[in-house]
């Protein structure tokens, strides 16, 4: 059956998988974890995991290929619910702020994708990036070019990752050149959901840029789609800046605040991920939860263009679905290890260190859970589809020295403040061996 060895296998390892939502200061009791672990994986999907006597034992004689990674940690792909391909060359740009670092770097870089051959090129690397880095699904912004979005799920879906993404809908206050029209977003955007919008793994995201970057036509046309296509996701920015906040009130004077614009046009609603949500009050915060959106935790490029510090333990009280977003190239990393660490540095600023076991969620089915896809991704059991990043605890000299003969909290806790790419062992897709090493073994 030579088509069985591609497609199955087992990974052997110390498994480890949040069991439900995790609390942000909770322990390892909310993980399930096995030290020498097995899955067993097939068609794509879990068949089988726990202790690996136990996964080897009932795969019996015939068993598929062992990828052995004894003394490293298997874990879930890791999930980036916001992130701009096109910005992948201005990573480490010195803008300042928001608005001077959009007109500076972001719109010339996104200009650049008017040619398709950038944006193909582009979203090859991108992807590529990201699966280097243990990311296995993601929601991401393109340009206001329609290709932007077929280069970024053509990549995707050759590389069998679940992506969503969307082409920006933008008609004002920004270049000419970057300009779509009111009919003319719709339009597109409809298109694209039509031609993409559940092939294979991969969905659409209707995708206004932020509200001052759209007249109020271009915001009810998204807001009709949005109605049209309930399946679709949503994705935007909100509250990032406060010179942009004071920009959106000029611009929609109408509005009791920033998230009343989106709301006035439909945009909230589940399936809906807002980026950033720093300069919320606490009335917005509490109507995000309600309406069932999401937020993208964009800790990295908060920190980096200055914006401000998300209050995320207010907003896990009151249950707002939260991923993390490396948000590129606002964001100084693809890793969502690097992402998790400045969450947990913004998180102890308002009092509330997360736990190791809450990092790991955030980065896997806290995601999977803020996209709506924690029934197929995001945590580890017979029937989920087979995402897995091997986590390498020696991937750093130093790294190495601090996990030597420690527990797994310390380990795992260690791997969200220290790592970076060089942790990733190797990354799944789909079952699917998709980079690094593999040392087949019986
Ligand atoms: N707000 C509107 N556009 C952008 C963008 O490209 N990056 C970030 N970080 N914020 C935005
Ligand atoms: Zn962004």
């Amino acid at each position: 059956m030579p088509t069985t060895v591609d497609h199955a296998c087992i990974i052997r390892g110390t498994v480890v998988s949040c069991r439900h939502d995790v609390a942000p200061q909770a322990g390892m009791d909310s993980l399930d974890s096995f030290t020498d672990g097995a899955l067993h994986i097939a068609d794509g999907v879990i068949r089988s995991l726990g202790p690996a006597a136990k996964v080897l034992a009932e795969a019996g004689t015939d068993h598929p290929p062992i990828h052995d990674f004894r003394g490293r940690l298997v874990v879930p792909g890791f999930i980036d619910i916001h992130t701009h391909c096109p910005q992948a060359d201005i990573i480490a740009s010195y803008g300042e702020a928001l608005l001077t670092w959009l007109n500076r770097y972001a719109f010339p870089a996104e200009q650049r994708f008017a040619a398709p051959e950038v944006a193909e090129e582009t979203a090859q690397f991108f992807m590529d990036e990201l699966l280097r880095n243990g990311t296995t699904s993601a929601l991401i912004m393109g340009t206001v070019h329609a290709h932007s979005a077929d280069a970024i799920l053509r990549a995707a879906h050759a590389r069998g990752m679940r992506v969503a993404a969307g082409k920006l809908m933008m008609d004002r206050n920004c270049p000419e050149a970057l300009q779509d029209t009111a009919a003319s977003g719709v339009a597109d955007s409809r298109e694209l959901l039509r031609r993409w919008h559940g092939v294979g793994r991969l969905a659409y995201a209707i995708s206004p840029r932020f509200a001052p970057t759209s007249s109020e036509a271009q915001l009810s046309g998204a807001g009709h789609l949005a109605r049209e296509c309930p399946e679709a996701y949503l994705q935007t920015h909100l509250a990032e800046n406060s010179a942009e906040v004071a920009w959106v009130s000029e611009l929609f004077p109408w509005a009791e605040d920033y998230l009343a614009v989106y709301e006035h046009f439909g945009l909230v609603r589940p399936g809906a991920v807002f980026a950033h949500c720093i300069h919320m009050t606490p009335a917005a915060r509490q109507r995000l939860a309600e309406h069932g959106a999401a937020t993208a935790f964009a800790a990295t490029a908060n920190l980096f263009l200055g914006s401000g510090l998300m209050d995320y333990p207010t907003q896990a009280a009151l249950g707002l679905r939260t991923g993390l977003g490396t948000d590129i190239g606002a964001g100084t990393s693809f890793s969502l290890l690097r992402t998790a660490a400045a969450a947990y540095q913004i998180a102890a600023l308002h009092g509330t260190p997360l736990s190791a076991a809450h990092l790991l969620y955030l980065a896997t089915r806290g995601g999977a859970r803020a996209l709506d896809i924690d029934h197929r991704v995001g945590h580890f059991a017979p029937g989920m589809e087979a995402d897995v990043v091997v986590l390498d605890p020696e991937g750093s000299r130093l790294s190495a020295r601090r996990t030597a003969a420690t527990d797994l909290e310390e380990t795992l806790f260690a791997l969200f403040t220290l790592g970076d790419e060089r942790h990733v062992a190797a990354t799944y897709v789909a079952g699917r061996p998709a980079r690094g090493d593999i040392s087949t073994g019986t």
